[in-house]
C-alpha cells in the first residue's frame, strides 16, 4: 500500500525529497505541498513534475491555500516538515507538527528548531496518538545516526559522544590549516562555494553544532537539556597562528561537540587533536563518535548537508514509518 505524504517547505530539502521520490519511482504519493505563500491539495496525488516546475517559476500552488490548510485538511499519513529552522521558539513548524499529530498523522522533519526545543512534548503527544515523530535529518544530514542509535545500537548504553557537527566550520578550519588562510579569507571562500550562509553567525559561533548536540543528548539520555546548558565557543576568534602551532605538534584544530553525561559535560569548542584521529577529515563532512558499553567505539562519517543528502535521511524516515505501520 502506498504511503501518502504532505510536504511543508519546497526549498533545497523539500525539492530534493520530491525529486528523489519521482526519480526513484518510490511508492509514495504526495497529496499536499506548501511553501511560505501558497499550497496545493489533491487526495488522489499531485503530479510531482508539475509541482517542481511551478516552484521553479514562483510559488508551488494557490495563494488561497496556506501551509496550515495543508496540515489540517489534506489527506496524508505523514507530514514532512522541512521549513526553515527557528531556534527561538520553533514556530510555526512546532504548531504544524502538533496539529498533524492531533490528527493522528506521523511527522518526519529536518527542522532543528522544534526538535531541539520541544522533543519531549512532541514525543509525548505522538505516544498518546500512536504515531511516529522522526527527525533523522536534523543531525548530520545524510548520516543515519538516529537509525543507528534506535536500531543497530539498541541495547547498548551510550557512555559518551563527540563529533564534528558543522560542515561549514570544518571547511573553514581545513582551509586555514592547509593554505594558511586567515579566518576571514577562509569564510569568504566558504561563502563563495555555497558552504556558508550569507549570515554565518549560527555556524561559526558554534550554535548550530550546539543545537544538534542538544538533539542528540535528549535522544540518547532523555535528559531534557536545552541550549543554555551547552558550553559554547565558536571558531570566529581562531588565528592562523593557533593552527600553525597545532600543526607543529602533528595536530590540528577542529570544532568538537561533546557530551559526557556522567561528568555533566555538554560542550562545543575548538579542540587541538592529533591528525590521525578519526574526527580529523577535510572539507564539509560531519562525523559522530559514540562510546558504547557493548559495541565499543563507533564513528559514523558522511555528508552533513545538501539537498539530496538530506532527502536521503527524510526518505529513510518515511520508509521506516511505512514499513512499521499500515498506511492507506
Ligand atoms: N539544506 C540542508 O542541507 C539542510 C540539512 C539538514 C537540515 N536542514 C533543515 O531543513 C529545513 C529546510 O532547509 P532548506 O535548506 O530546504 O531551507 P530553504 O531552502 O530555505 O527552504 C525553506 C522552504 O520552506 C518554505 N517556508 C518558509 N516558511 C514557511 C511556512 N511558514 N510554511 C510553509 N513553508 C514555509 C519556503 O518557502 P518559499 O519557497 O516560499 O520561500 C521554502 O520553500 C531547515 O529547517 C534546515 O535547517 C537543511
Amino acid at each position: 500500500m502506498s504511503v501518502r505524504i504532505a510536504v511543508l517547505g519546497l526549498g533545497s530539502v523539500g525539492k530534493g525529497v520530491l525529486e528523489m521520490i519521482a526519480k526513484k519511482d518510490l511508492d509514495i504519493i504526495v497529496t499536499g505541498v506548501a511553501d511560505s505563500k501558497s499550497g496545493l491539495i489533491d487526495p488522489s496525488g499531485l503530479d510531482i513534475g508539475a509541482v517542481l516546475l511551478s516552484k521553479r517559476t514562483g510559488s508551488c500552488g494557490s495563494v488561497a491555500i496556506s501551509a496550515k490548510d495543508v496540515v489540517s485538511r489534506a489527506d496524508y499519513d505523514i507530514l514532512v516538515e522541512v521549513t526553515p529552522t527557528n531556534a527561538g521558539d520553533g514556530e510555526p513548524a512546532f504548531s504544524y507538527m502538533k496539529l498533524a499529530i492531533e490528527r493522528g498523522k506521523h511527522v518526519v522533519t529536518s527542522n532543528k528548531g522544534p526538535i531541539s526545543l520541544h522533543l519531549k512534548e512532541l514525543k509525548g503527544l505522538a505516544r498518546e496518538r500512536g504515531v511516529f515523530v522522526r527527525y533523522e535529518a536534523t543531525v548530520g544530514g545524510a548520516i543515519p545516526i538516529m537509525h543507528t542509535l534506535g536500531n543497530g545500537l539498541a541495547g547498548n548504553e551510550i557512555l559518551a559522544l563527540y563529533g564534528v557537527l558543522n560542515g561549514t566550520c570544518n571547511y573553514i578550519l581545513t582551509r586555514m590549516a592547509a593554505e594558511g588562510l586567515t579566518y576571514d579569507q577562509a569564510l569568504a571562500e566558504a561563502r563563495e562555494l555555497g558552504y556558508a550562509e550569507a549570515d554565518p553567525t549560527y555556524d561559526v559561533k558554534g550554535i548550530d553544532a550546539a543545537i544538534k548536540l542538544v538533539i542528540l543528548a535528549n535522544t540518547i539520555w532523555d535528559n531534557g537539556v536545552s541550549l543554555d546548558r551547552v558550553d559554547i565557543t565558536g571558531i570566529d576568534l581562531l588565528t592562523t597562528d593557533a593552527l600553525r602551532l597545532a600543526e607543529e605538534k602533528d595536530c590540528t584544530i577542529r570544532l568538537i561537540a561533546e557530551a559526557f553525561p556522567n561528568r555533566g559535560v555538554l560542550r562545543v569548542s575548538p579542540r587541538i587533536i592529533r591528525k590521525d584521529h578519526p574526527l580529523v577529515f577535510e572539507g564539509s563532512l560531519n562525523a559522530i563518535t559514540l562510546e558504547t558499553d557493548m559495541a565499543g567505539e563507533i564513528t559514523l562519517i558522511g555528508k552533513g548537508a545538501g539537498s539530496i543528502e538530506t532527502a536521503s535521511a527524510i526518505i529513510g524516515d518515511i520508509l521506516f514509518i511505512s514499513s512499521h505501520v499500515r498506511c492507506n
